[in-house]
């Protein structure tokens, strides 16, 4: 029998996992806090179909108040994604909850796996932010992290801290470096969520900056793959993996080749 953690449960990302993870026979707890930093009933909705599910058992609290000790017996995997997400709220007062949610909660998770037994890996969901404007494309995971936001800053203080509990108490970590995640249930303040939106609704779609920002985009299931194979591949422990599609795009073509009118909006 397998036991999968997965935290922020109820946020795009992990809901996936955890339909995956059920599906392949895994028993799993899922953590979420429900915060509103988007639609708290999106995220009821993302869990309906596993809610369901005899192997599924929600747990809803902030993971600074669980009692890990008692959680994490006879955990094989944890699934770390619960984090506050989004770039351009990371500024200004809202950082704080930016430090609370990726620095001190992901502190609190780590401490309490130093005596986790059974524990075969922990899959930290880092991000391409903390790469920032990097001049070197296709971008190695060796290169010197230079995030040029706060939330990329405090994932990046997040995967030192993995790093540091690796070296310390080997614990089992391996970083997965997303690039943009799109697909179903995409979070709401994500490009192609908006997009999609505006096209339902025959609205303007906003663009930051010129529009002529070049990304690589991952789609959810490739995503939920790289966990898996994070999680099985002896050789991924102490590991960094970047997790993207392999391709850049444009955003502005993306929306004028789908016949849409765009708004440019000032940088922030
Ligand atoms: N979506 C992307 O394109 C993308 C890109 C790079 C990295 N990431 C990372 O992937 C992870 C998942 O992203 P997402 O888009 O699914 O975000 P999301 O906001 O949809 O999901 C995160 C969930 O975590 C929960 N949560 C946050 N802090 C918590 C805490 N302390 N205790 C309990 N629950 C908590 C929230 O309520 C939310 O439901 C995050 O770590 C994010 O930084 C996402």
């Amino acid at each position: 029998m397998t036991v999968s953690i997965v935290t922020g449960a109820a946020g795009f990302i992990g809901s996936h996992l955890v339909e995956v993870l059920l599906s392949q026979g895994d028993h799993v707890i899922g953590i979420d806090e429900f915060n509103d930093y988007y639609s708290i009933d999106l995220k009821y909705q993302n869990l309906l179909a596993s809610q369901k599910h005899p192997r599924f058992k929600l747990i809803t609290g902030e993971i600074q108040t669980l009692n890990w000790q008692e959680l994490l017996e006879g955990v094989d995997f944890i699934y770390h994604q619960a984090a506050q997400a989004g770039v351009r709220s990371s500024w200004g007062v809202g950082f704080r909850n930016y430090t609370e949610k990726n620095i001190n909660a992901t502190q609190i998770l780590l401490e309490a796996t130093k005596n986790a037994k059974s524990l075969k890996r922990l899959i930290f969901a880092s991000t391409s932010s903390i790469y920032g404007n990097a001049e070197t494309l296709p971008t190695q995971e060796s290169i010197c992290p230079q995030p040029i936001s706060p939330y990329g800053i405090t994932k990046l203080a997040a995967e030192r801290l993995c790093w540091l509990y690796h070296q310390n108490f080997q614990v089992p970590i391996t970083v997965l470096r997303y690039f943009t995640v799109y697909g179903p249930r995409q979070r709401p303040d994500m490009a192609f969520h908006k997009f999609f939106k505006a096209s339902l609704y025959d609205e303007v779609v906003p663009i930051y900056g010129d529009g002529k920002q070049t990304r690589d985009f991952t789609f959810i299931s490739d995503a939920v793959v790289a966990n898996l194979a994070a999680a099985t591949v002896p050789e991924a422990v102490g590991e960094t993996f970047n997790i993207g599609g392999g391709r850049s795009s444009c955003l502005v073509g993306c929306v004028a080749s789908h016949g849409r009118n765009y708004m440019v909006s000032h940088p922030l």
